[in-house]
């Protein structure tokens, strides 16, 4: 017999997921549209030498998903989607209206060991800006973008905290305070980015077996644990330090004064990003994780060709999302929305007339859901109770004399004759009264 399982780390939407998801997604579309995002999607498979240029070594050497196609290309099904946006932009860089504000919602896809809010497949919302006029406008819109996100599910800032930092802070570390060589830097970043998540002794092995001595992995605790005298100490020859300090102020001014600060162990995982980086953290006591993050790169679009683009944006797993809108209560599970259950008398000669009533309340924008066999009364009121639809239309032989119909309203009991012509406008007032007795 074959499973009905879905495949490790993948789920299957039955309705009552798809409805949640459906909702999640299109409250993140409608904030993400209030700062004039355009929706964009691209293919599911890409070739390889995408990912290999300029992305995070784990993911290319451990997570993606890849096969040859017939033609003997080998092909991935992508684990993120911020080359593919790279790609685009550059396909018609010249054409498009800068600044370029896209997002999309792909479904990802990498090979990790299944755990709480890391599955195999998940879907991602993206937001980018490429090509702003400044730069540093552009870092705090994302970030503004970011918080109004989860603000519109209801969430404040005692839920999450964003943690900024600024990858050129952490080069500036490496460079001149550790003085490692360049080919270093990924790594004992992505380490460094693991510090907070592994046991200690985990984190100084890794540190150990990259080649840092103990001096060099006191600096890096002295820089993670008393940021502000690294700042001190270093402004004056580095001035990403006071534009790390701008930002910080320009996001108090403008209402985030709550929701951010700086926290010097923020890396982010992937070798593209050049300047300011962050990340969300949820505040739930023990589940002290990140939600997600993104950051500035200004280079991944000269890997096609473009010199000189700036770049930033974030990608918003729907798996931490969920944890997160359920952890703190703020899920609106929405019903399913259907307006009136037709239910027919059962003889088949009423068909006719049930579909053709069915057809135009669907023209005038209702959902009907209309009772598919020659069921008793009793059981069709059963069944559209059990759906939790709060009105039915009652056709019968009567009715059609009368050129009427009866409506009920399950949640009240009460009941009416209405005659054909009113029907649309009667279907509305009884549904502003559920609207009114739900609230
Ligand atoms: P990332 O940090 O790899 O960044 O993923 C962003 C978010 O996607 C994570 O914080 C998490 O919410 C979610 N996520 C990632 N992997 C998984 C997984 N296996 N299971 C469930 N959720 C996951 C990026 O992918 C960057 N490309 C984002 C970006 C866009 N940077 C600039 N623009």
């Amino acid at each position: 017999m074959l499973s009905v399982k879905p495949y490790r780390g993948s789920r299957d939407f039955y309705p009552p997921e798809m409805r949640f998801r459906k909702w999640m997604f299109s409250r993140l579309r409608s904030s993400v549209e209030q700062f004039g995002f355009e929706e964009m999607d691209a293919p599911i498979l890409e070739p390889i030498d995408l990912y290999l240029a300029k992305t995070s070594e784990e993911i290319v050497s451990t997570q993606i998903y890849t096969f040859k196609d017939r033609g003997d290309r080998q092909m991935v099904i992508r684990p993120e989607m911020t080359p593919s946006v790279a790609r685009m932009v550059a396909g018609k860089f010249r054409d498009l209206k800068k600044p370029v504000r896209w997002y999309s919602i792909p479904n990802l896809w990498r090979y990790e060991r299944p755990s709480k809010g890391r599955l195999r497949e998940h879907w991602q919302l993206n937001c980018d800006i490429f090509g702003a006029p400044d730069p540093f406008w552009a870092d705090l819109e994302i970030l503004h973008l970011a918080v109004t996100l989860l603000k519109n599910f209801g969430a404040d800032h005692t839920m999450f905290r964003v943690k900024v930092n600024d990858r050129r802070i952490i080069n500036y570390l490496f460079e001149n305070v550790l003085q490692i060589q360049a080919d270093w830097w990924a790594p004992v970043a992505r380490i460094m980015d693991k510090k907070e998540k592994i046991p200690r002794d985990e984190y100084m092995t890794m540190m150990i077996a990259a080649g840092l001595g103990d001096a060099q992995i006191a600096a890096v605790d002295l820089y993670l644990e008393n940021p502000a005298r690294f700042f001190s100490d270093h402004k004056v020859s580095a001035p990403v330090f006071a534009e790390m300090e701008n930002l910080l102020v320009a996001a108090t001014e403008s209402g985030l004064r709550d929701f951010v600060e700086y926290d010097p162990s923020v890396v982010r995982g992937f070798d593209y990003y050049t300047g300011f980086v962050f990340e969300i953290f949820d505040l739930t006591p023990g589940n002290n994780r990140s939600l997600f993050g993104g950051g500035r790169y200004d280079h991944l679009l000269e890997n096609f060709g473009i010199q000189s683009a700036n770049a930033v944006g974030f990608g918003m797993g729907d798996v931490t999302l969920q944890d997160f809108l359920e952890s703190h209560k703020l899920v609106q599970n929405p019903d399913k929305l259907v307006h009136v259950y037709l239910a027919v008398f059962p003889d088949p000669s009423l068909l006719p007339h049930a579909l053709n009533i069915a057809t135009d309340l669907r023209k005038a924008g209702l959902n009907v859901e209309i009772n598919l066999g020659q069921k008793k009364m009793g059981k069709q009121f059963q069944e559209a109770d059990e759906k939790n639809i709060p009105l039915v239309i009652i056709l019968g032989e009567e009715e059609i004399k009368n050129n009427s119909v009866q409506m009920k309203n399950m949640k009240n009991g009460t009941q009416n004759q209405v005659l054909l012509g009113n029907l649309q406008e009667s279907i509305q007032s009884e549904w502003e009264k559920i609207y009114a007795a739900k609230n």
